[in-house]
């Protein structure tokens, strides 16, 4: 008997031993604060190591400024992410786990993780990453609606549980097909619907991408640059409220979304407008008195006092200075809640109420030029309990008689959801009567090989074989991002051209959706 148990203590033993072997084995990375800021460094911000060994991030003024610092990923490699985040100025803050990674000497982002961090208490954010093919990767902590907040980090650790495959040699240059000689997708669907593509604003600057554009598409969507934290002038709102006394004032800029608004009016293409009013990338300071973090809430009528000059300017400067051109608005974007598949907790409902998304439909209605399509847009509208929320939603709106039209979002797997599930929320919400959008198409796939790429190429095919049926509904089609490492899911070539601007067999099958069986 007691052999059987120093058997069982050894093997105890030898269990935890080979496990902590294996976590070890799997640890690529953990933040070590202890003596300095351990490669950290700030973008667009400060950061200092704390006496307790922790990372303080302060002297911030938009989301993205961050601590972030470079990791060497290998392609393909699947690593697990985690952070403690911690902040002593707001009751809850939303934090994200960011990657910016460049290729083709184009930086771009995805987002990989989410979390709420309660005032004064460390919460973890945990999220997962496969590395796609890019020259530099930066993970970085950031905010989102509180581009002023300080805050601090710990524990920063990066895994990889399966190991990481071998670095592939350097692949040669990709042959470039020519632009111009390729199928023109505005073309084919022209007496269908509009087609168009979400676009950022560095691409404005590279003539390779301004052809793609006006060669294949009539109708753009800013990707990030007409949501409120783009165009919400928190600092000059705050200095005119403080000349004036008026607690509504809503100032706005265009910075950032003119390169977009400029090149579609000189080219003749109509603009999508995203977003009036979301959850997220919005400023904090929009739902504070004085637009100041530290003071209370504002009061319902002050809400609405803001939300109806926010509208109002924007609509003024856009009829002033580009009449025409932006021809739909998702006025609401993402209300409903995935797990409760109702109204989302969010400041627009904590400060107006349940009413708040019908308040955003009327403000629009009143400002926006007449003929401008106002939707409500959400993703996952193929799962079955979010399709309910949503019409729900719809039904509450649809008899004010302030919305024209809903935006499926679609951003999809090859894999998930089925296109019969698709097929059933077209057709449900179609039955509503509404005009209807594909606004943020895109289907990602496992790696870039060319099963995968055939997979992905099908289903695109089948997407747009359902759109067609029902044409007669459809107001546009749009992909979210112009080639795949310009996605927000870079890393799982979710678009129709790659990073040369090649078209893969995706835009193919959306060309021709026959040629695909
Ligand atoms: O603009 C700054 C840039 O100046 C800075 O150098 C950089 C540093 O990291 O950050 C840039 O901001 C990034 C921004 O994209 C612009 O590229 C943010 O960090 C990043 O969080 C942000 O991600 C966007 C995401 O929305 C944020 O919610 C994606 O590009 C954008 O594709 C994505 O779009 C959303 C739709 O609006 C709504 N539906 C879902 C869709 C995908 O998440």
């Amino acid at each position: 008997m007691r052999t059987i148990l120093v058997f069982l203590v050894v093997l105890c033993i030898l269990a935890a031993t080979a496990t902590a072997f294996a976590d070890d084995a799997a640890t690529i990375y953990t933040s070590d604060f202890s003596k300095g800021t351990d490669g950290w460094y700030g973008r667009g911000a400060q950061v200092a190591r704390t006496a307790d060994a922790t990372l303080m991030t302060t002297g911030r003024s938009s989301d993205w400024n961050s601590p972030g610092r470079n990791f060497d990923l290998v392609e393909g490699g699947k690593y697990e992410l985690s952070v403690e985040v911690r902040q002593d100025t707001v009751d809850s803050a939303a934090f994200m786990i960011s990657i910016a990674h460049s290729a083709f000497g184009a930086e771009t982002y995805e987002n990989l993780a989410h979390g709420t961090a309660k005032k004064g208490e460390w919460t973890t954010l945990k999220g997962s990453y496969t590395a796609g093919a890019f020259d530099q990767s930066v993970l970085y902590v950031e905010t989102t609606g509180l581009p002023s907040l300080d805050f601090e980090i710990r524990n920063f650790t990066v895994t990889a549980p399966g190991g990481v495959p071998e670095p592939k040699p350097t692949e040669p240059p990709m042959v470039i097909e020519a632009v111009e000689n390729l199928p023109s997708l505005k073309e084919i669907y022209a007496g269908k619907f509009d087609f168009g593509s979400a676009a950022p604003f560095f691409a404005f600057s590279q003539p390779k991408l301004r052809e793609l554009m006006t060669s294949q598409f009539n109708i753009l969507t800013p990707e990030n640059e007409l949501k409120p934290d783009a165009v919400l002038d928190v600092e000059g709102s705050k200095k005119r409220l403080q000349e004036t006394g008026d607690e509504t004032t809503a100032e706005v800029h265009f910075d950032s979304a003119k390169p977009l608004l400029d090149f579609a009016k000189e080219n003749g293409m109509k603009v999508h407008g995203h977003v009036l009013v979301w959850h997220s990338q919005t400023p904090e300071a929009f739902f504070h008195e004085g637009y100041d973090l530290s003071k209370p809430l504002v009061s319902r009528e002050t809400m609405l006092g803001r939300l109806e000059n926010y509208i109002k300017n924007i609509m003024a400067y856009l009829n002033e200075n580009y009449p025409g051109t932006v021809v739909s608005w998702d006025v609401l974007n993402e209300a409903i809640d995935d797990g409760s598949n109702w109204l989302r907790k969010s400041n627009w409902l904590t400060v107006v109420g349940e009413d708040y998304p019908n308040r955003a439909f009327e403000i629009a209605r009143k400002y926006a030029p007449e003929g401008t399509l106002l939707c409500y847009n959400d993703y996952n509208t193929a799962i079955a309990g979010k399709l309910r929320g949503i019409v729900k939603l719809l039904n509450t709106l649809i008899p004010d008689g302030n919305i024209d039209g809903y935006g499926f979002q679609m951003h999809h797997a090859a894999t998930f959801p089925s296109i019969q599930q698709i097929r059933t929320a077209v057709e449900t919400v179609a039955a509503l009567g509404l005009r209807l959008r594909v606004s943020e198409l895109d289907v990602t796939v496992g790696n870039n090989s060319e099963a995968s790429f055939t997979m992905q190429a099908k289903y695109y095919a089948d997407v747009m074989k359902i759109l067609i049926d029902h044409a007669d509904q459809f107001e546009a089609v749009e992909v979210w991002g112009l080639t795949d490492p310009m996605s927000w899911r870079a890393s799982q070539f979710p678009l129709l051209f790659d990073g040369s601007c090649n078209p893969k067999p995706a835009f193919f099958a959306v060309a021709d959706p026959d040629s695909v069986q």
